[in-house]
């Protein structure tokens, strides 16, 4: 993997930088008359962008133009503490004027398999299919330790390559279920943003990004869209050779 890296000195400087990226191409997409189709990932590190987002792009984003989904959601009602719709609605969604219709949630709390068929085919319907396969004008995804990515997690590489485009995902020491993108999906999008920080991140990532020997297992290490770029501050790039 060609990979590209945009490196930062600290989380808030990577999070202003995906900001931007993001900026600039929703406006672009603004002059043509187009949506920006973006699916959003959920855990910690995105928790900083939508701040971020929410206090100083309020005004200069086209938000009317910006149509959110989301890359996984964890099988738990969005009030929960543990719902990426939860912490992206507190964090961004109520703090700025994108349209309600723009906003399409994984509901959590439905029966799993039935929503991952519902959003299945919610994706055919709202984004342009190429190849078969709904298209995302960005996906941005986080990684965690383990080298997961999505809900897609080492002990179920078969989600990389799943016939559907959504699926249902069991975390692996909790037992949580979760709703996923599946691999395919993900690459086929224009653009795939890794928003990585935190140390902790390091040594999967240097594995990933040199393909040392084992990189296979981790699943970050699938995703190849052509436009694949990777966003980290210095503490998750401090194992990357300079
Ligand atoms: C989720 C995310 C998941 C996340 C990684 C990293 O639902 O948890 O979509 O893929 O990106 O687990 O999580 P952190 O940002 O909390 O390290």
């Amino acid at each position: 993997m060609t990979a590209q890296l945009h490196i930062y000195d600290t989380p808030e400087a990577t999070a202003h930088a995906v900001a931007e990226l993001m900026l600039t191409k929703a406006n672009e997409k603004e002059k043509l008359s187009l949506p920006y189709n973006i699916a959003l990932s959920g855990g910690s590190t995105p928790k900083l962008l939508f701040q971020l987002l929410a206090k100083d792009y309020i005004d200069s984003m086209p938000w009317n133009i910006i149509r959110l989904f989301w890359v996984d959601e964890r099988c738990v009602p969005p009030t929960h503490a543990e719902s990426n719709f939860g912490m992206t609605y507190e964090n961004l969604l109520k703090q700025v004027p994108i349209p309600v219709a723009n906003i399409f949630r994984m509901i959590g709390d439905a029966d799993p398999q039935k929503e991952a068929v519902r959003y299945s085919t919610l994706l055919e319907v709202q984004l342009a299919m190429v190849n078969g396969l709904p298209k995302f004008d960005l996906v941005l995804l986080g990684m965690g330790d383990d080298g997961h990515t999505a809900s897609i997690f080492p002990d179920n590489l078969s989600l990389l390559q799943a016939e559907t485009t959504v699926a249902v995902a069991v975390h692996p020491s909790s037992g949580q279920k979760r709703i996923t993108l599946s691999g395919n999906i993900i690459n086929a999008a224009v653009q795939v943003v890794f928003l990585i920080t935190g140390s902790s991140k390091s040594s999967v990532l240097r594995q990933i990004i040199q393909h040392e020997s084992g990189f296979e297992q981790y699943p970050a290490s699938y995703i190849q869209s052509s436009k694949v770029a990777f966003y980290l501050d210095k503490a998750a790039a401090s194992q990357l050779p300079l």
